[in-house]
């Protein structure tokens, strides 16, 4: 304990990262959504408390009536050895993509314990809505959602030809949510190495 009687000192060693999973929402034909993913992916493989990966829905073809396939037992896996998530997600008609929550529900004890993050864009709202809805879902299957989210509005005015972001909030906020899924992916990944979570 610390001074504040804080919890200090988690076991995990400093030098091995945390698995992070960066999942990719949207699987239209022209989507946007691989502008904003690969910034946050360099952004995220630039901290050292990370081993970051991701996870495209648009090649992981999950069934959409949550039928068992191959498919869906690698993508539990991939999730099994993960300690974080960030969901990069659209907003759609004021929610986010059907392919998202077609995920959240192919795995269950996958998620449990685990922190995630949400990058969101869209057109005027830059998919805050889609993320206040998903805080509601991912509660439901034991994930923590870490309060930072990172929003480009007009996401398309928002990246260089190059896939660089001049916007400063953004970058802060990755920055900062980073941060936090750092600090609760190593609590949780110690709580869970210590006690069963109780799911
Ligand atoms: C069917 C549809 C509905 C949309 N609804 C919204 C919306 O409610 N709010 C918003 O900010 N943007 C909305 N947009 C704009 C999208 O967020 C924007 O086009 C974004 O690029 C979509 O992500 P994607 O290209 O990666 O699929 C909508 C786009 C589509 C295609």
């Amino acid at each position: 304990m610390n001074r504040a009687g804080a919890v200090t000192g988690y076991p995990r060693a400093v030098d091995t990262p945390l698995r992070l999973e960066v999942i990719v929402g949207s699987i239209r034909p022209q989507r946007f959504a691989p502008v904003v993913a690969d910034w946050f992916v360099r952004t995220a493989r630039a901290r050292p408390e990370f081993e970051t990966g991701v996870i495209d829905l648009l090649h992981t073809p999950l069934p959409p009536d949550l039928s068992e396939t191959a498919e869906t037992e690698r993508f539990r896996q991939r999730l099994a050895a993960a300690d974080a998530f960030v969901a990069v997600t659209s907003e759609y008609n004021h929610g986010y993509p059907a392919s998202l929550k077609t995920a959240l529900d192919s795995a269950k004890h996958e998620w449990r314990a685990k922190p995630i993050g949400f990058v969101s864009y869209g057109g005027l709202s830059g998919g805050l809505r889609a993320v206040e809805q998903l805080r509601q879902v991912v509660a439901e299957v034991h994930l923590v959602s870490v309060r930072e989210t990172v929003s480009f509005h007009r996401a398309r005015t928002q990246f260089d030809a190059d896939g660089s972001t001049g916007n400063g909030a953004a970058i802060d906020a990755a920055d900062r949510m980073l941060s936090q899924l750092a600090w609760m992916g190593s609590a949780l990944a110690a709580a869970r190495a210590s006690d069963p979570y109780p799911g």
